[in-house]
């Protein structure tokens, strides 16, 4: 049978964005038009409450568990052809966090959502910044047209020179705020106006526009739309998969404006599923065995059940409920029969999922960000940034009557994820655990942004830590008190052993057979 000719189309993607600039708006925009869900507003609530309403509330509540909306699915049916897109949600509404770091290595682009009076802010650049480690295309949203804002040549400006890449403008704003007529698009020369009416123009001199936009309005426009076309870089498609270009698109999330450009832009012009790299070999789609990996876990809500969900990015081949996959880690044979999917109808069990889709697997805490599932070969994923920390910091405080302030906000952060706190058990300086360096820039900035601490980081003995248990509770006491330098304590309480390098830790734990040292903490 060849697969291939039923292989459907896949877009799976990630919004970015600052707080504010509107992603949750144009999520929602989103998810209306493909019909994921019928009413406004669902998707609005923030944090852990935030969920698009669906049909896998159902699923939540006889399982005991929260997927809330981590993958948010719909599809677009046009000229009988169905592209389906996998919406991925940055979790954590407003963190670079290490949530956020691995759901982006699940996405084959992403779309930049600006506010147009804001241009590129701090968050956006973070979350940029990790797109473009992994080379991920991206398409710009600038948003609030209907609102005053930035001229569209200084936002285009700003774009290409604080992220260094070339910005090629799609459609082009005729006013902006009060001024605001319609989106005019520069390929096609269609006018598109407020309520969903199009108007095709001969060109920028169709007298069309003398009407559309009086007292001598349209001659400034004229101007700068011949601008736009002849002074940014032409649209390449090759260029904008490279990640080398931004296709930019002007619009309002709040009145529904130039969001179905964007998705018109994503479907024909954003990549389908990539190669995945992996060792020894990547990983390309069109192969017939499946392969994908864990990005994501999610615990619980409620601490009585054991349950997790595993987001699984499929990377290869076409998955069939009841497949057996083995977690190569651990050479663990698992029957996947009650994957979750998260259609935009249908969510409890689709029958079968292809590459680029997510499939969210319940678990008892076996499978772990980072595991790699095949239906046997040996395969890694690799770029998936693990649970343990990587880069382990003391904090240095500016002021030190802010102790108290600085504990708080950390405290705040590492529920959220954003980083780890460990006490060690001799001194008070606390250690601040990431996965990479711009988790720390991005703690310094929110810690003066919204808790006014000045604090540093200074270098911390220790390179790497893990979390330790024994069978028997007498044995981790013996070992904590053998090794009481090198001891500290998670937020939970729980007992973490802190190493000088890899070297040491395979040293310790090798020569404590009785505790168990785990990369991963649990989450409650
Ligand atoms: P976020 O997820 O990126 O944080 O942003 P969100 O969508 O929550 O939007 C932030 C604010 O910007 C909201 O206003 C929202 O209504 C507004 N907004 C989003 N898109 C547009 C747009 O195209 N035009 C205009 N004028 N405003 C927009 P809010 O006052 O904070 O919340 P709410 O009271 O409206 O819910």
């Amino acid at each position: 049978m060849n697969t291939s000719l039923a292989r459907p189309d896949r877009r799976t993607f990630a919004i970015i964005s600052h707080p504010d600039a509107g992603k949750t708006t144009l999520t929602e925009k989103l998810l209306l038009h493909g019909g994921a869900i019928h009413a406004a507003g669902e998707v609005k609530a923030r944090g852990q409450n935030r969920r698009a309403r669906s049909d896998w509330m159902k699923i939540e509540q006889q399982r005991g568990i929260s997927v809330t909306s981590s993958v948010m699915t719909f599809e677009r049916t046009q000229g009988g052809h169905t592209t389906t897109f996998n919406l991925l949600d940055t979790p954590g509404h407003e963190d670079f966090s290490e949530d956020t770091y691995r759901t982006l290595t699940a996405v084959d682009s992403a779309v930049m959502v600006i506010d147009a009076a804001r241009g590129i802010e701090a968050q956006t650049r973070k979350l940029f910044e990790v797109c473009r480690l992994r080379d991920v295309p991206i398409m710009t949203f600038v948003n609030k047209v209907d609102r005053e804002g930035l001229s569209p040549f200084a936002l285009l400006d700003e774009i290409a020179d604080k992220l260094a890449l070339d910005v090629c403008p799609m459609v082009w704003p005729m006013g902006m705020g009060n001024e605001f007529v319609g989106l005019y698009d520069l390929t096609t020369h269609q006018v598109l106006l407020p309520g969903g009416e199009t108007r095709q123009m001969s060109g920028f001199d169709d007298p069309q526009l003398d009407v559309l936009l009086p007292n001598g309005r349209a001659a400034a426009f004229r101007e700068e739309a011949e601008l736009a076309s002849a002074g940014y870089a032409a649209f390449d498609v090759d260029s904008y998969r490279a990640g080398n270009l931004t296709p930019v698109y002007f619009g309002s999330a709040l009145r529904e404006f130039g969001v179905d450009a964007l998705i018109d832009a994503l479907e024909a012009h954003a990549p389908p599923p990539r190669p995945q790299p992996a060792t020894p070999r990547a990983v390309t789609p069109d192969e017939p065995t499946v392969a994908g990996f864990v990005f994501k876990v999610q615990a619980n809500m409620d601490p009585q059940h054991r349950d997790r969900v595993a987001f699984m990015r499929l990377c290869s081949g076409k998955f069939k409920r009841g497949m057996k996959l083995k977690q190569i880690s651990t050479g663990k044979v698992i029957a996947v029969h009650s994957p979750i999917f998260f259609f935009a109808r249908e969510r409890e069990l689709a029958e079968e999922a292809w590459p680029g889709d997510i499939i969210g697997i319940p678990n008892h805490g076996a499978l772990r960000v980072g595991d790699t599932l095949t239906e046997g070969e040996a395969i890694t994923f690799t770029g998936i940034p693990n649970f343990a920390p990587e880069i382990l910091r003391r904090v240095k405080l500016g002021d030190p009557t802010k102790t108290k302030q600085l504990r708080n906000a950390l405290n705040d952060m590492a529920e959220e994820g954003v980083t780890q706190i460990f006490r060690p058990l001799i001194g008070s300086n606390w250690i601040v655990g990431v996965v990479g360096q711009l988790q720390l820039e991005v703690l310094i900035s929110r810690l003066q942004a919204e808790y006014k601490v000045d604090a540093g980081f200074e270098p911390s003995p220790w390179e790497t830590a893990r979390w330790l248990s024994a069978d028997d509770p007498a044995k981790l006491e013996a070992f904590m008190a053998d090794h009481r330098a090198a001891m500290a304590e998670d937020r939970d309480g729980a007992p973490v052993y802190m190493a000088r390098d890899a070297w040491e830790l395979n040293y310790t734990s090798q020569r404590n057979p009785d505790i168990r040292f785990t990369a991963t903490r649990e989450r409650h």
